[in-house]
């Protein structure tokens, strides 16, 4: 048989590709209007990096880590020797510790400085059970605010995320906005040894992961999928109830610019999501009906102690990241036909086979002029080299037959309004280099 694609992937075919391209475009077009600028991260890291800034309680660390062998160091491994820390590497699962890695590196917000504003776009790792909208190798889209612990940020943040959405075509009506505050180191402690001892009273209903998690990091069990275990921890202590008066007035204020900008939200004080960095404002977004229970959208907080634990000086920062695949689910659900502009602008055929030579050379000044064309490159009859035409989305079809190449016109026909116009051959530069994909009289 055929080899076929890993579990858990799928190959972003032509459409699919153009389609991820024109998601990506638009994500940054938006961002890049809220002062986001790109960054590129390796897709791999030193594991320890992952392990320290996403957390070793982590479903996402613990279980679903994709570790990278480099060359040689397969053999080490296989003789029982124990790679160096520099040699541990992990295919990154999602791209906050690896932008936050850059900062610190780079000295991307010197003391005192402005904050970065980063924005990124590209695959995820995690090696989880595949299902609908669970793949092994997912694209996200996100972005990183580091410098600037002020509500504002947070704020701008969620706005510009559900602004995303809305431009995309999901409806507004189909998601929910989940808000919460995780509080910060000084009042996170007292609750989590709250929670702990909610659990230790309630260990016979919770199953043995979560009695597990009391032991190692116990806000974890708020995120168990088991739904006796959720209904037990319904009953548990809410963060909101413990804040700190800092974290208090910090929430209160995100609240408030999300209610002045009319974004509305639930506040969900169980959400915690499913990695340790997060400090302060944490949010989901969730998509209401047809997508099962993998409805997540996009989510983000604040994670103010990132920067340090990766080694870097005190840095606060936010962000997000949002799932192409499962955006392109909602889409779906939402029954919005997904298109990305596609298409050639100008498909050259030939009437006759002496013409080729010469379809070939308005070809490329076509190309040369910012526009593209394409031609048949197989020997079709006029009526296959229409056919293909039609198949390309050609936005017109330039006809070169004998007798009008004798005078030194060419004939271009508008696709969608069939309109004809003769073009001198001479002037085909300056007729696509001005008109490109546009309609006649546009
Ligand atoms: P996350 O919630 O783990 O957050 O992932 C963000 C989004 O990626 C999810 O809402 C979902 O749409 C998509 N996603 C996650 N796992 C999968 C998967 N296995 N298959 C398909 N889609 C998936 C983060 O990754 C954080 N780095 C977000 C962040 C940025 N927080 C602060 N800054």
């Amino acid at each position: 048989m055929a080899i076929q694609a890993p579990e858990g992937t799928v190959d972003l075919l032509p459409d699919g590709a153009r389609h991820w391209d024109h998601f990506r475009r638009t994500a940054f077009d938006i961002f890049s209007r809220y002062g986001y600028s790109p960054i590129e991260t390796p897709v791999f890291e030193q594991t320890e990096l992952f392990v320290r800034g996403i957390g070793e309680a982590t479903d996402v660390v613990s279980k679903e880590m994709f570790t990278a062998i480099s060359g040689g160091n397969l053999g080490k491994l296989l003789n029982g020797e124990k790679l160096k820390g520099k040699s541990r590497l992990s295919l990154r699962p999602e791209g906050t510790a690896g932008v936050v890695r850059a900062v610190v590196q780079h000295d991307l917000v010197p003391q005192g400085g402005a904050p970065a504003k980063l924005m990124y776009a590209g695959p995820m790792f995690r090696a989880e059970r595949p299902q609908k909208g669970r793949l092994r190798q997912f694209h996200q889209v996100g972005i990183e605010c580091l410098g600037a612990e002020a509500p504002t940020v947070d704020a701008e943040a969620i706005i510009m995320l559900m602004r995303f959405y809305e431009r995309i075509g999901i409806p507004r009506a189909n998601m929910r906005l989940l808000l919460n505050s995780m509080g910060c180191e000084k009042c996170r402690p007292a609750y989590r040894e709250q929670v702990r001892d909610f659990i230790h009273a309630h260990a016979g209903e919770l199953c043995e992961e979560c009695n597990h998690r009391a032991e190692v990091n116990p806000l974890r069990a708020f995120d168990c999928k088991n739904p006796d275990c959720a209904a037990v921890m319904a009953s548990a202590p809410k963060i909101t109830d413990h804040l700190c008066p800092e974290c208090r007035e910090h929430y209160a204020a995100v609240k408030e610019l999300l209610d002045a900008a009319g974004v509305t939200y639930v506040e969900d004080p169980k959400l915690v999501r499913g990695l340790d960095y997060y400090t302060r404002t944490v949010f989901e977004v969730q998509v209401v009906d047809g997508m099962g229970s993998q409805n997540a959208i996009g989510g983000g907080g604040r994670y103010d102690k990132l920067a340090q634990e990766v080694g870097g000086r005190n840095t606060p920062g936010l962000g997000f990241a949002l799932g192409y695949e499962r955006c392109v689910l909602a889409l779906e659900a939402a029954g919005v036909e997904m298109s990305a502009p596609r298409g050639v602008d100008v498909f050259i055929a030939c009437a006759t086979d002496d013409v080729r030579p010469k379809a070939f050379e308005l070809a490329q000044i076509v190309r040369d002029a910012g526009s593209s064309a394409e031609l048949d490159h197989q020997s079709r009859s006029l009526k296959g080299q229409f056919k293909l035409a039609d198949k390309l989305g050609a936005r017109r079809v330039a006809i070169l037959g004998p007798d009008e190449l004798a005078e030194g016109k060419v004939k271009v026909r508008d696709m969608s309004t069939h309109e004809e116009r003769l073009v001198d051959s001479d002037m085909m530069e300056r007729f696509f280099g001005q008109f490109g994909g546009k309609k006649f009289g546009e």
